[in-house]
């Protein structure tokens, strides 16, 4: 079969693998659609602390169930994966947060994952996808389901400002979840046209902010407070400085970002004004059927994210597109 590989540092290759064979709790997945992730361009660049070449890279992807025993899925199935794999043992786990578990690992990070014709997966890892789920969403369930995470985690209401800091898919993904929990004004900013254009479409306030300064945007809207809550999803120096000149008194700040540097935090500023800050992490069992319920019901349009569908043959070239925040947006490739 083919098999997407990371073979070291800035090298990914498609090449043939023998087939993998499920184990008894396995199914045998044919993958349709597996989008690139930022954790992918962090392990194409050799920064990933658990990552080891060679590896089948892939944890946001769907598929069809090309064989399984007993009955939980069925050959056939259209299924996305939930590539979250726990130990079952920590605290963390016992308590029911299986996604802050202490040894949490992914498919697709720590073992191979679905930049292939196939793959396996646990079967209690498998979800089948409704009908009026396409396969090509199906693939976008994963960053889909941390952005409910993160809205969900937050303290925005009905009416709120939110300040959105960077436009990748992340980013856009909490604009259009924050404006279905009610957000009232939904700012957001990047420093890539390619980007800031997608926001605009996206029916956003778009703010360049090679220009412009987001946080006197958002107090503009708000009487010079700043946004209820502000969300840092572009993870620099430049942001981590204005979440907290963006935020209002007592306002939250929820940062999504892997720092991939320690920021400096102002926490004096903080203090001054009873900021309050959180971090999330992945997502849990339940923001995953979130994230599927959303779109089976119609009620979010993520097309204007998928900014290239390839053939797993052009690898390479889809992990050069992503090095350049103006050439890609969500690349996805089609098995
Ligand atoms: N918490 C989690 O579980 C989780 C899950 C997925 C991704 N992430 C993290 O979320 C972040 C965003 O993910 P993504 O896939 O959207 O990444 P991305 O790199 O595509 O998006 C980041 C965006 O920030 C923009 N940016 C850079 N400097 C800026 C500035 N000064 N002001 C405004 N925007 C600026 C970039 O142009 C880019 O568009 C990453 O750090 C990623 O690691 C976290
Ligand atoms: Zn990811
Ligand atoms: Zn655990």
């Amino acid at each position: 079969m083919k098999a997407g590989i990371y073979l070291s540092p800035k090298q990914v290759k498609m090449t043939e693998r023998e087939m993998p064979v499920p184990r008894p709790d396995e199914a045998l997945i044919k993958v349709s659609y597996a989008g690139i992730c930022g954790t992918d361009m962090m392990i194409y660049h050799g920064l990933h602390p658990r990552a080891e070449a060679p590896l089948i890279l892939g944890h946001e992807f769907s598929g069809i169930v090309a064989a399984s025993d007993g009955d939980r899925v069925n050959k056939g199935d259209r299924v996305v994966v939930e590539p979250l794999l726990n130990c079952g043992f920590c605290a963390p786990c016992r308590e029911g947060q299986a996604h802050v578990c202490k040894s949490l690992r992914y498919i697709g990070i720590d073992q191979n994952g679905g930049f292939a014709e196939y793959t396996t997966v646990p079967l209690h890892r498998l979800r089948v996808l409704p009908e009026s789920v396409t396969e090509k969403m199906g693939a976008m369930i994963e960053p889909l389901a941390v952005a409910i995470h993160t809205v969900r985690r937050s303290k925005l209401k009905v009416g709120d400002t939110a300040a959105i800091l960077g436009a990748g898919p992340i980013g856009l993904l909490i604009g259009l979840i924050a404006e279905r929990a009610g957000a009232g004004k939904i700012v957001i900013s990047d420093v890539s046209p390619v980007r800031l254009q997608a926001a605009s479409k996206m029916g956003f306030e778009a703010v360049d902010a090679r220009k412009t300064d987001i946080s006197q945007v958002v107090k503009e809207y708000t009487d010079g407070c700043g946004a209820d809550v502000v969300y840092e999803v572009a993870g620099n120096q430049t942001t981590a400085d204005q979440m907290i000149e963006c935020v209002k008194h007592q306002g939250e700040i929820a940062v999504v970002s892997v720092y991939k540097k320690p920021p400096v935090i102002q926490l004096a500023a903080m203090h001054f004004r009873e900021i309050s800050l959180m971090t999330t992490r992945c997502y849990s069992p339940g923001d995953f059927t979130k994230a599927i319920e959303l779109l089976e019901q119609n009620k979010l349009n993520l097309d204007p994210l998928v900014s290239h569908t390839l053939p797993l043959e052009d690898i390479q070239t889809g992990f050069n597109l992503m090095e350049n925040p103006d050439q890609a947006l969500k690349i996805l490739f089609k098995l």
